[in-house]
Order: C-alpha cells, then sequence, then structure tokens
C-alpha cells in the first residue's frame, strides 16, 4: 500500500483500551503529559545553554574539552537514549522517568558547583544522560495513556517544551548576565547551570506519583495495577475486564502468523522513524541553535565580550521565540491536518528558507543582510516546528508495540542523537571548507530529499489507536 493511504486499519483497539481511546483529555491528562515533558524541557535547555555560557568558563579548555562541552552533551544523550530502551520495557516508563530526572538534579548540581574542567565534563556528560534516556521515553509514555484523538497534540508537548526550554535558557542567560555583568567568569555561569537542577527536582517529586504506563502494566500482566492506573486516570474498570482485555490481545497475537516481536512491520516502522530523524537533524535546525548565538555575535562586533555575547543571544532569543510560537501550529493541526501533510509543509518550507537566507549571507551585506538572515532563519525554523521537530518524537512514541516500545522508540532517539552530534561536530569544519551560504544550500538540498522520503514512506498515523497503527505498518510491508 502507497504511504498515505487511509484504509480501514484491523486492530482495533480492544476492551479497556477502547475506553482508553475514546477518553477524553481532561486536566489530569495535561499535567501528565507535561510532567512527562519536563525532561524536554531540559533537554532544550541543557543543549542550547552551554552556547551562552562557554566563552566565560574560567578553565583552560583544550578544544577537544569544548568540543565535547557542546557536542558532548548529544554523544551522552545517544548512550543515555540505548540504555533507557531495554530498562524502561523491564522496569516501566515512570520509575526511569524518576530516575532520569534525578540524574538530572545531581548533573545540573554537579555543574554548578564543579570545581575543574574534568568534573564540569562528568557533571555535563551525566546532564546528557539524563537527557537522552527521557527522550527515549517521554512520547512513549504519553502514546500509551493518550486518547487516540488527542494523542498528536499531547505528544507535540514534547517539542513545546523542548523550544521553552531553548528559549529560557537565553533569557536566563541575559538575564544574569545584565544582573551581574561583573560575575561573568565566576558565579553567573555557575547558576546558568545549575538552575536546571530546580525543573529536575520537581519533576522527580512529582513524578514518584503519576501513574505507570497502563498499556505497559498491562503487558506485563499486572492486572491490578493497570486498573488502578485506570482508575486515576479517571476510568474505572474491573480486574476481570483487564484480564479479558489481556486474554483477546494474546489471541489476537495468536491469530497472527508472524509470531516474532520484531517483525518485519516493526522493523519498517523502527527505519521510517530512524531515517525520520536523521533528516530531523542534517537539515541543520541545530546550526541557528547552537552556533546561533556565535554565529551572529559576529554580526555586532561593537563592545566587549559580555556585550557581543549579549546581542548574540537577544537575537538567538528571538528565532527561540519563534520556534516556541510556531510549535503551537503543531499542536493545534497535528491531530487534524495529520503527520503527513505537516511533515511535507514542513521539510518544504525548510528548503525554501533556507535557501532565502543562504543568497542573504552570499549576496547582501549590512543591515539587509542581517534582515534577509533573519527572516529566513526565522521562516527556516518556523517550518521546522511545525511539521518536522515535533512529529519525529510523536511518530517515536506511537509507532511502536507495547512489547518492544521502549526498546524500539530508543534505538531511534539514539539516532537522533548521534545525527545532532554529526551535524554539530562537522559544521565548523563544513563552514570552513565550502563557507557558510554553501553549507546552508547542502542543508536545503537535504531537507528536498526529506521531502521525497516522507512523500514516499511516512503513513498517516492521525486518530488510529496505537495499536492499529502498528498494524498499518505490517500491511505497508507485506
Ligand atoms: C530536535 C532538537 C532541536 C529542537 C529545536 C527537536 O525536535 O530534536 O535537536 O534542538 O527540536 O526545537
Amino acid at each position: 500500500m502507497a504511504a498515505g493511504q487511509e484504509e480501514d486499519p484491523s486492530g482495533e483497539a480492544v476492551g479497556v483500551l477502547k475506553d482508553l481511546d475514546g477518553r477524553k483529555a481532561g486536566g489530569f491528562y495535561w499535567y501528565l503529559t507535561v510532567l512527562a515533558c519536563v525532561g524536554g524541557f531540559l533537554f532544550g535547555y541543557d543543549t542550547s545553554v552551554v552556547g551562552s555560557v562557554l566563552n566565560f568558563i574560567p578553565y583552560h579548555l583544550s578544544d577537544l574539552a569544548t568540543g565535547y562541552l557542546v557536542a558532548g552533551a548529544s554523544l551522552g544523550a545517544a548512550a543515555g537514549a540505548i540504555c533507557a530502551g531495554p530498562l524502561t520495557d523491564r522496569f516501566g516508563r515512570k520509575s526511569l522517568l524518576i530516575i532520569d530526572a534525578l540524574i538530572f538534579a545531581i548533573g545540573a548540581l554537579l555543574s554548578a558547583f564543579t570545581v575543574n574542567a574534568a568534573m564540569l565534563i562528568i557533571s555535563r556528560t551525566l546532564v546528557g544522560l539524563a537527557v537522552g534516556a527521557d527522550s527515549a521515553i517521554a512520547t512513549a509514555y504519553i502514546a500509551e495513556f493518550a486518547p487516540a484523538k488527542r494523542r498528536g497534540s499531547l505528544s507535540i508537548v514534547q517539542q513545546w517544551m523542548i523550544t521553552v526550554g531553548i528559549l529560557v535558557s537565553y533569557l536566563i542567560a541575559l538575564l544574569i548576565f545584565a544582573v551581574a555583568p561583573g560575575e561573568v567568569r565566576t558565579a553567573d555561569w555557575r547558576l546558568v547551570f545549575g538552575l536546571g537542577a530546580v525543573p529536575a527536582i520537581i519533576a522527580m517529586l512529582l513524578r514518584a506519583r503519576m501513574p505507570e504506563s497502563p498499556r505497559w502494566l498491562l503487558h506485563r500482566g499486572r492486572y491490578a495495577e493497570t486498573r488502578a492506573a485506570f482508575g486515576k486516570l479517571g476510568i474505572e474498570v474491573t480486574e476481570d475486564q483487564v484480564r479479558d482485555t489481556a486474554d483477546e490481545l494474546e489471541r489476537q497475537a495468536a491469530e497472527q502468523q508472524d509470531k516474532r516481536r520484531w517483525t518485519p512491520g516493526v522493523i519498517r516502522a523502527l527505519v521510517v522513524v530512524c531515517v525520520f530523524f536523521i533528516f530531523q537533524q542534517i537539515t541543520g535546525i541545530n546550526v541557528p541553535f547552537y552556533y546561533g548565538p556565535k554565529l551572529l555575535a559576529g554580526l555586532f562586533q561593537s563592545g566587549g565580550a559580555v556585550d557581543s555575547a549579549m546581542s548574540g543571544l537577544e537575537t538567538a532569543a528571538i528565532l527561540g521565540a519563534v520556534n516556541v510560537i510556531a510549535t503551537f501550529f503543531a499542536f493545534k493541526y497535528i491531530d487534524r491536518v495529520g503527520r503527513r501533510k505537516l511533515a511535507l509543509g514542513g521539510f518544504a518550507g525548510m528548503v525554501v528558507f533556507m535557501v532565502i537566507a543562504a543568497a542573504g549571507v552570499a549576496f547582501l551585506t549590512g543591515g539587509a543582510k542581517i534582515i534577509i538572515v533573519m527572516v529566513g532563519f526565522g521562516l527556516f525554523i518556523a517550518s521546522f516546528a511545525i511539521g518536522v521537530g515535533g512529529t519525529g518524537w510523536l511518530i517515536q512514541g506511537e509507532v511502536f508495540p507495547t512489547s518492544v516500545r521502549g526498546q524500539a522508540a530508543a534505538g531511534a532517539a539514539t539516532v537522533n542523537w548521534l545525527s545532532n552530534f554529526a551535524i554539530v561536530v562537522l559544521f565548523p569544519t563544513m563552514n570552513t571548507a565550502f563557507g557558510l551560504s554553501w553549507v546552508m544550500l547542502i542543508l536545503a538540498f537535504l531537507a528536498l530529499l526529506a521531502v521525497v522520503f516522507v512523500a514516499r514512506y511516512l503513513p498517516e498515523t492521525k486518530n488510529l489507536s496505537v495499536e492499529q497503527v502498528v498494524h498499518v505498518f505490517e500491511r505497508q510491508r507485506a
């Protein structure tokens, strides 16, 4: 079947899962979602905060150590994501989410009280591990309790929190540098790092009281706890109903000819999510975010180090705000318009606006250059935010069966972080070798390839139950 064709898929949600799918997402659902996505906030905060304070860390940092501080978070995150997979399938979503928050808090506090470069590097690695582990689980947890018609919007909250985290990291740095410009090399950078501990500690305490994923509990045969988790979500079911649902799911699985957990459909889904993630990263979204303050600070080199850092930060904060605002449209339209159309539009927009920004870099000077580059980057980021960023994290959570969701989602997150690492590390070399405008054109070309990929391989999964989504991929594979 061609991607995007909508048939009435089999694998309909059964028994108590139907109640979960058909439910209205009330306040508690949104609360749980935000709690699951606090790691997304820290993901945004911690990955972009380094760029703001890097120039003020008073230790002697080799090039390698500097590179590691900027890009190493992504490597740590790749490691964290891959470890999280088997652990979350074995010990549950909730336990891992609590442990991640604890590691976040420890990493942030150690960064703040660090005594030398080695300790700073270890602390940032800890933060990276937690970022990766949380990114592996958050949308999987959400997909396992979200009503089918709201799963898209609920999962986009993860992207939203990432974007808010990025923006807040710039704003906090700006505020602290403005209040205490004399302390940039002493207290300021420590405070900027350490503040990440506040949401982490709050999340850890609140996550301890969140319900475990009902689908995961059901899958593990823990029926009394499944019933309790349903109860917390406002759905009264009996233990017998839960057991009947489990029996029915088992009967459906037995009917299937393919008894493997990693069926061809599941593998296809994994490949599609991984390739989507590779495109999400290699099309260059993090170039403006990680290098933005530095690249843009170059345009305002009039004052001293703090002044030019602040001008760079202000410009990056404007782009960060565009990112937050544009993500609202993803949130609004993902369940109405669907994943495919938004992703197609998003990548197509990235092609157009990156070309415009590249033209600005190549052919303009002075004020006109700043305006065109900012508008181009701004709309590039908006296109990413509407169709690409959140869509990636959403499909990562929704397309796998519960039995392997943790591992598959974690594998995909690992691919995301490795691609993130690759582009962040390669960008400076490519920039020197080809010049900024050519690098931007290469990124635009990659976004064009992404359009073709989405058109060909990403099926529409809006409004389906997660059980149905799995069947869409099985049928595509058939
Ligand atoms: C990506 C990040 C990126 C962020 C920007 C996320 O979806 O995974 O790499 O920094 O979006 O908003």
